[in-house]
């Protein structure tokens, strides 16, 4: 019997080419209550932020085509930081779904021939799943927990009750956080259109200046919706542009301010009324609460729900701001737990751009034409 496991983690759902290599212990800690002890050995991310900068946003087709010129280069790159012959890697996990085809295709077909030229078990991972079990990697912390994943394509309020029992409490009923963190910096025309770049800017301005709209916050439950919000930042611009001829450098950080801080109200009223939801579905007399996903590397919400969990006494944790964003170590660490559970795909693995954490849910209110918001 191992004492211990290998495990390959690929991920290329979106914009970042990502392999992560990790240790899993499987001492004492196979099925219990709590997650996995593990230790990271190795992690090799490629950004695709210049390819995509000019077009202000991802480009399905460019995303796809770096994942697979890249992806080659990101796997050597990683055996030889961690120092691991392929032969040592116990599994191949991958992520399989939900995220851009082009690139899931990439990221799917590299893993099922690493599995198959070498005849190691393969595990197609849910991108969602890699986040929510993130925490467990850096945190001691134990099923139940509740989580607000907060991504460039995604926002939900999770109760995380085991790798594979997860209950979807609330949800975006129209865009991602992080979506409008990146449009907003695109409307300012900062230099990077990213969330990073306007906490960056935010950090100078006056968050008093403008009063942004609060969607949904008088609803008494933990669906949200952003895109009111982004609108009226978008009316703000256009109006002092044309006031103005053009938005000033104090502009820009006021808007960056006072939209963070419209975006920090929204989390602290919903993770309120998410942790009320969720103490109903959890019996443990210590509530936890972690963070996850890119938005959730913002230093000011990070800081505001800590600060919420102190006064309502539930345990704060989050994962280090690299393990935040998309990481081939999450998607390996959650292969790694579907794998123990006994569960593993065979070479007919499929991409599932749309691969909804669970499907059993009702559909949240704005459930569009394409299907539901995953
Ligand atoms: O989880 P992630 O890496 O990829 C997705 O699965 O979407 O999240 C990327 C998103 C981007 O929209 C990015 O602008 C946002 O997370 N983000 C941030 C920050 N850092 C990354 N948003 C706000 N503040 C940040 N510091
Ligand atoms: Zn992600």
């Amino acid at each position: 019997m191992h004492k211990s496991i290998i495990a390959l983690g690929i991920e290329s759902s979106c914009d970042d080419t990502s392999i992560g290599i990790i240790n899993v212990d499987l001492k004492d800690n196979l099925f219990t209550s709590q997650g996995l002890t593990s230790k990271k050995i190795g992690l090799v991310t490629v950004s695709q932020d210049k390819l995509h900068k000019e077009y202000g946003g991802v480009v399905p087709e460019i995303a796809a085509r770096a994942h697979s010129e890249r992806i080659d280069m990101c796997f050597k790159k990683v055996l030889e930081q961690s120092k691991v012959e392929l032969d040592s890697i116990d599994i191949i996990c991958v992520t399989a779904g939900p995220g851009l085809i082009g690139g899931l295709l990439s990221g799917v077909n590299f893993a099922k021939g690493l599995a198959f030229s070498t005849g190691k078990p393969l595990i197609g991972v849910n991108h969602l799943v890699g986040h929510a079990l993130t925490p467990q990697m850096t945190n001691d912390l134990s099923y139940p927990y509740l989580i607000l994943m907060a991504s460039g394509g995604h926002c939900q309020y999770l109760a995380v009750c085991g790798a594979n029992k997860i209950e979807r409490l609330g949800t975006t009923i129209d865009d991602a956080p992080g979506e409008v963190f990146d449009k907003v910096a695109k409307m300012l025309n900062l230099p990077i259109f990213s969330g990073s770049e306007v906490e960056k800017y935010a950090k100078k301005g006056d968050k008093s200046r403008f009063s942004f709209p609060l969607p949904l916050v008088n609803k008494n439950d933990c669906d949200l919706s952003f895109s009111g919000l982004k609108s009226s930042v978008r009316r703000q611009v256009d109006y002092l542009a044309e006031k103005q001829s053009g938005l000033y450098v104090n502009d820009q950080k006021d808007i960056c301010a006072s939209f963070q801080e419209a975006m920090k109200l929204i989390f602290e009223n919903k993770t309120k009324k998410a942790l009320e939801l969720f103490s109903k579905v959890s019996s443990e007399k210590e509530v936890s609460f972690s963070l996850a996903g890119g938005v959730a590397a913002n230093e000011t919400i990070r800081h505001s729900l800590k600060e919420l969990c102190k006064e309502l006494n539930v345990r704060f944790s989050a994962p280090p701001l690299d393990l935040c964003t998309d990481n081939g170590l999450m998607i390996a660490y959650a292969g790694a737990q579907v794998y123990l559970g006994g569960y593993e795909d065979s070479l007919g693995l499929s991409p599932r751009p749309r691969w909804p954490i669970d499907v059993d849910h009702q559909k949240p209110i704005g459930f569009g034409k394409r299907g539901r918001k995953v």
